[in-house]
């Protein structure tokens, strides 16, 4: 607008002047106008460009981004704003990868088992991750900038702490209570050098799961140990009374060798398990699969067992549909897994109970479980039974080693098939599996 003021002076001089020297001196003076409104005008716009400028680098810092609409410049200043691109470009680059490392770090931390905690010189919580927040039972924005005694809330951490802080070199590390429920905790400290003096990191490490391992483990040597002892003592005893003459009574050497038999059965039965159960648990037992009429497995297994389940008093039936899908398994293997499972249905149901071995099938699996009316699973012990050697309070006494189940379950899972057990109030147990249907196999 101003330059368009300035020809528009000269016909106000014009007719005042009349001369030629006045015209001249108009065209001059409108010259020299015209040029220094176009010099501020070009001042002003290119503060106005420098300013778009200034808002992008300013926006640029905000999120790093290149610079949408280059801004145009006059000419020396032209090159020094490609310049300016280019340092941007490379200082953006450098701060994506800043960020995706530091993001990465983030992730890592926050899916890390153990918990992190970083007390900064101050003794304020800078760094928490999710481990040690469910650890602590805290929330990061409860604990973060907050002083540690509040976020822990333990004396022996506040010990193991304060020592790591007054410079103890070495990691000190120690056993805590924490949580509720509560978990057994490995607490580490160390110390490292920080901006503004030492910090503290705290590692929380979760062991309730290793300690309890410890223990089924331990209970495990000594269960077996009784096991074997057992029926050890019992052999030991039957020999001996046949040496000192039992023996010459063929009645009472029968009778004695039929029990010998049994204890001997019961020693191999425990030792295979435990073979078993260590070949299983590498990897190391073969699966000859063939396609297998299921049915007829079961009947088989109901078969085994029918004259134990005589003696005790027990009813076994079965609930089966007319047909079952072919499966493709190792019938050897899922009759030892039936045969696990009733052994348990009889040992644990009082005379006078049904057991009931019930299949069915869905488009993708066939599933078969075995009920029983004994007192059932408390539900504590229902996810429990299935590891090895774990035996319910009330079954301690009962024989076997606590390791059918856990056969159970590998069996199945190398057949890919998966095992559940459930135990409604005053209803028995009921401990099922399901195994895949094999297409291949079930259209032939
Ligand atoms: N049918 C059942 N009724 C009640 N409890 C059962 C039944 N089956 C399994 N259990 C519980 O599961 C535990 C583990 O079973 P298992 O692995 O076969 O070991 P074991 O038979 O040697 O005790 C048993 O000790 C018992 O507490
Ligand atoms: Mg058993």
């Amino acid at each position: 607008p101003l330059l368009l003021s300035a020809p528009m002076l000269l016909p106000e001089f014009a007719p005042a002047a009349g001369g030629i020297l006045a015209l001249a001196l108009a065209a001059a003076l409108g010259a020299l106008v015209a040029v220094l409104a176009m010099r501020w005008s070009a001042r002003r716009e290119l503060a106005a460009r420098v300013q778009a400028l200034q808002r992008q680098l300013a926006a640029h810092h905000a999120e790093v981004r290149p610079l949408r609409e280059p801004v145009s410049l006059p000419d020396p200043l032209e090159g020094l704003r490609a310049q300016l691109d280019e340092a941007l470009r490379v200082s953006g680059e450098q701060r994506r990868l800043a960020e995706a490392e530091r993001e990465r770090l983030h992730r890592i931390l926050e899916h890390l088992s153990d918990g992190i905690v970083i007390i900064d010189a101050e003794g304020k919580v800078r760094l928490l991750n999710r481990a040690a927040q469910e650890l602590l039972g805290t929330g990061r924005s409860r604990a973060i900038g907050r002083p540690y005694p509040e976020v822990l809330r333990d004396y022996e951490l506040d010990e193991l702490i304060r020592a790591a802080a007054a410079g103890v070199t070495s990691p000190s590390s120690r056993f805590v209570e924490l949580g509720r429920p509560r978990r057994t905790v490995q607490a580490l400290a160390s110390s490292l050098p920080g901006p503004s003096g030492p910090m503290v990191t705290l590692i929380l490490r979760d062991i309730t799961e290793l300690r309890r391992t410890e223990a089924i483990r331990r209970d495990f040597i000594a269960n077996v140990s009784h096991d074997l002892r057992t029926p050890l003592a019992g052999l030991q005893a039957l020999v001996e009374t046949l040496l000192d003459g039992a023996l010459d009574d063929p009645a009472v050497a029968r009778d004695f060798l039929n029990r010998i038999a049994t204890e001997v059965d019961h020693l191999t039965r425990l030792v295979t398990q435990l073979l078993e159960l260590s070949r299983a648990e590498a990897g190391q037992l073969p699966l000859h699969r063939v396609p297998t009429d299921l049915s007829a497995l079961i009947q088989q297994a109901l078969a085994r067992f029918e004259p134990r389940a005589r003696a005790k008093e027990l009813e076994l039936e079965t609930n089966l549909p007319a047909e079952l899908p072919v499966v493709s398994c190792d019938p050897e293997r899922i009759g030892q897994v039936l045969s696990n499972l009733l052994d348990n249905a009889i040992k644990f149901t009082p005379p006078g109970g049904r057991i009931t071995v019930s299949a069915e099938a869905t488009a993708t699996e066939v599933r078969v479980a075995v009920s029983d009316t004994g007192p059932g699973i408390p539900s504590d012990d229902l996810d429990r039974i299935f590891e090895r050697f774990y035996k319910g309070d009330r079954s301690r006494s009962a024989s076997g080693s606590g390791l059918g189940l856990a056969i159970v379950k590998h069996l199945v899972q190398l057949h890919g098939g998966t095992v559940w057990a459930a135990s409604p109030p005053r209803s028995g147990a009921t401990i099922g599996f399901s195994l895949p249907v094999d297409f291949t196999s079930a259209s032939q």
